[in-house]
């Protein structure tokens, strides 16, 4: 593939540097990447705003990772039993691995990891809405490995075809792990809702309250999603929000029937003449205050955020100091 791309735009190699291409040959081999549905790399020349947005995006993803496992970690002291706290524990560490492999994926693209962190503990950046609600009940656990990574995967394997290379790269694997967190959050709602009427209540209380906020993860309906065509023609998204949501709840509505529980939405059905799942309306406002900061635990989060930030503050530190001590020695030696 790539050695087609490269005898279609003559001396244009994706491997040079930036600073060496001629912007209109770049712009030529970009779109002849675009056209093939190939990949662009990070040394490949790239349209300014498809970069920015591309940091944008990947920042955000590695953000929601990262504050993920806040409202999950609350809950690893008080889980019921030794092997539901191991299970637990190694799911939230998966998603603090999600969040580095996508600070990674971003940094390629010539932000650091310093500068996004700042973004965040500034209160500046984005993260996904559905990490400022807070998880009440144990149950909660099972609801957010059912609902929220699944609505994560129905996003994310889609991205694992994204154009730029690392970013996909990144998500095969975060998709993988993805499948074990949604598996792991719907055995703990089955054993739930197969166990005294309290305890079934308790399973379906919690999918009540994370079924909107997690059909909203897909982000607003198409026709209030202006970044998305521009997303689309850059084949970074792959499908629109409206489709993804669709297809998650369709996803949802067969499942909660071997669960036993229901969706708290009535007009939950699959539509015989368009072939799709149709839900109720959405409290999109809800979703904006959210977004903006109004959110039931934006603050909460934050506040844990920076104070984490602050308290690994020694471990940079240390690092710094260990390498600039490194690169002295081998100044010397050399
Ligand atoms: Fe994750
Ligand atoms: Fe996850």
């Amino acid at each position: 593939m790539m050695a087609q791309n490269l005898q279609a735009v003559g001396s244009v190699t994706p491997s040079q540097p930036q600073s060496q291409l001629d912007a209109d040959a770049g712009q030529a081999y970009f779109d002849h990447v675009m056209a093939e549905d190939s990949r662009i790399e990070p040394r490949d020349w790239m349209p300014d705003a498809y970069r920015r947005t591309l940091v944008r995006q990947i920042s955000q993803h590695a953000h929601s990772e990262i504050i993920g496992m806040q409202p999950e970690a609350n809950w690893i002291s008080r889980a019921p039993s030794l092997k539901r706290k191991a299970i637990l524990m190694a799911k939230v560490q998966d998603e603090a691995g999600h969040g580095l492999y996508l600070y990674s994926a971003a940094e390629t693209l010539g932000t650091s990891r310093d500068e996004m962190m700042g973004q965040l503990v500034a209160g500046k950046a984005r993260y996904s809405s559905i990490f400022n609600y807070p998880t009440v009940t144990w149950a909660d656990m099972g609801a957010i490995g059912w609902m929220v990574d699944g609505a994560a995967i129905c996003n994310q394997v889609p991205l694992c075809r994204a154009s730029y290379g690392p970013y996909g790269r990144a998500m095969v694997r975060v998709c993988k792990e993805e499948s074990f967190h949604q598996r792991q959050g719907f055995e703990i709602l089955l054993e739930l809702a197969n166990g005294n009427p309290a305890q079934k209540q308790m399973a379906q209380d919690a999918v009540n309250r994370w079924y909107a906020p997690s059909l909203m993860m897909f982000g607003p309906p198409d026709d209030d999603s202006p970044n998305s065509k521009q997303s689309m023609a850059w084949n970074i998204k792959r499908f629109s929000n409206d489709e993804l949501r669709s297809r998650f709840v369709g996803m949802m509505a067969e499942q909660v029937r071997v669960l036993g529980l229901s969706l708290p939405d009535p007009e939950v059905r699959f539509n015989e003449d368009t072939k799709t799942w149709e839900h109720g309306p959405l409290d999109w406002e809800e979703f904006k205050q959210v977004l903006a900061g109004r959110g039931p635990c934006n603050a909460q989060r934050l506040e844990r955020r920076r104070q984490a930030h602050d308290d690994g503050g020694w471990v940079r530190e240390a690092a710094t100091a260990y390498a600039a001590k490194m690169a002295a020695k081998n100044e010397a030696a050399a």
